[in-house]
């Protein structure tokens, strides 16, 4: 017995103790994106931006989103659908829309036909100086208003600062329409860490690369019941704590052919997750991201998922100009599949593309939202804004100038998902919610 201990010592001592399996958080890989490849399945037909409809006269629109159940369905109130956009007057500057973007919301009853019913929030109420995209969620007669707080009310000059915020208000039906009255106070609910989420203070340590801790979304997981936040955010430290990992790459195959560039280390972009503790919307526990793409994208926007097939459809928005040192992507939806909510996701269509504009109009469209029946929402650039996208233009000043500028909605597109592709199958009119 004593041999046969001392053999069992050696052996395990040769064999490594197998870490416990603690890592969640899923690369998106120089190599996946190395396999985007535009098709009929991915494109999105050219849109004649000049014969859309302004979807209002007033105010130039970009992100939507509709008002949904605590379940993550399009929510009917009194046969009423409301639909929330971040919106700026139609006779500012572009540089200047994101500097002042507010948050409208539109109501219709057939999804189709939307009448503005104002600003969601009271002057002066939210906090930040301007507001951010966000989620919208209904239960039991109120209102949880979700939204970016980006800088902070009356600071001069304006930063890029960005928390998390939410607010509670009651729902109000009559015959002159919906509104939104008896807000609660408006709360911080997460700010970045520095350890997962990247603070605004670590960005600044190093020139270049993204900085993002936004665009909250409201999503319950129909398998488990437990409600939690997605979020747009960057890996966490300065640019130089951050040592490249071979995973970040894919495999030694691709990276011996396809070496790194040394630049990528400036491409950290990230998508957050946290949970609702007690069911309480604005009590949260911060996760570990459920996806990273570090070396591979610094912008992961607006990240949602849809449950289908009891699998996780994880989507993300990015631009052209996010991409990593030596990558190369469409303006487009991103998409990614997992059998758990957490951990396991692999790209749509081998590289993550799921729609993509047309490469006669790269800017045609942007911040696109799949909803839960499969159709996508997003905004299109009314005008000629050269090559530049909306997102660029509001980080730079008034030296940009295009007289014919402005956001409204394109047609909404149907999605058909068999397992790990996807497929554009229809269009419908501007802004149509099913
Ligand atoms: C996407 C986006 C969002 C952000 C908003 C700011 O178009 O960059 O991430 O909340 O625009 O205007």
């Amino acid at each position: 017995t004593s041999l046969a201990l001392a053999t069992t010592l050696a052996v395990s001592a040769l064999i490594p103790v197998q870490a416990e399996v603690t890592e969640t958080t899923v690369n998106w890989t120089r190599e996946q994106v190395s396999k985007i490849e535009l098709n009929e399945d991915n494109t999105l037909p050219y849109l004649d931006i000049s014969k859309l409809e302004k979807f209002t006269e007033d105010y130039h629109i970009w992100d939507s989103w509709p008002l949904t159940d605590r379940d993550g369905n399009i929510a009917s109130i009194k046969g009423w659908k409301v639909l929330f956009a971040l919106s700026a007057p139609n006779d500012v500057l572009p540089g200047k829309v994101h500097d002042i973007a507010t948050i409208r919301y539109f109501y219709s009853k057939n999804g189709k036909d939307w009448t503005l019913g104002g600003t969601l929030f009271p002057e002066g109420a939210s906090l930040g100086s301007r507001e951010w995209a966000g989620s919208a969620m209904t239960d039991d007669g109120k209102i949880h208003a979700f939204y970016t707080a980006t800088g902070h009310r009356g600071q001069e000059p304006l930063t890029f600062e960005q928390r998390l915020a939410m607010a509670t208000g009651d729902i109000v039906v009559d015959s002159k329409g919906v509104r939104f009255e008896n807000w609660g106070d408006h709360k911080i609910i997460l700010e970045p860490d520095g350890k997962y989420y990247q603070t605004r203070e670590q960005a600044l340590q190093g020139e270049g690369g993204g900085y993002a801790f936004r665009d909250p979304m409201w999503f319950k997981d129909p398998k488990t019941d437990k409600e939690y936040i997605l979020f747009e955010g960057n890996s966490g430290g300065a640019v130089g704590d951050r040592t490249f990992k071979q995973e970040y790459a894919g495999s030694t195959e691709y990276t011996s052919e396809n070496p790194v560039p040394a630049g990528a280390v400036h491409a950290n972009g990230n998508i957050g997750i946290a949970e609702v503790v007690d069911g309480d919307p604005s009590n949260l526990k911060m996760l570990p991201p459920l996806l990273e793409a570090n070396y591979v994208n610094e912008e992961l926007e607006r990240p949602h998922i849809v449950v289908k097939d009891n699998k996780y459809y994880l989507f993300l928005d990015t631009h052209i100009n996010k991409y990593a040192e030596g990558l190369q992507g469409p303006e487009g939806l991103y998409g990614f599949v997992s059998d758990t909510l957490i951990g396991g996701y692999e790209p749509l269509n081998e590289s993550g593309l799921v729609l993509a504009n047309p490469p006669e109009n790269p800017y045609q469209a942007y911040s696109w939202l799949v909803l839960p029946n499969l159709n996508v929402v997003a905004f299109a650039h009314f005008g000629d804004i050269g090559d530049m996208s909306i997102d660029d233009i509001g980080h730079q000043s008034e030296e940009y100038q295009f007289e014919h500028f402005g956001g409204t909605l394109p047609p909404t597109v149907k999605l058909s998902i068999k397992g790990d592709t996807t497929k554009i199958v229809k269009e419908f009119s501007p802004g149509w919610i099913k």
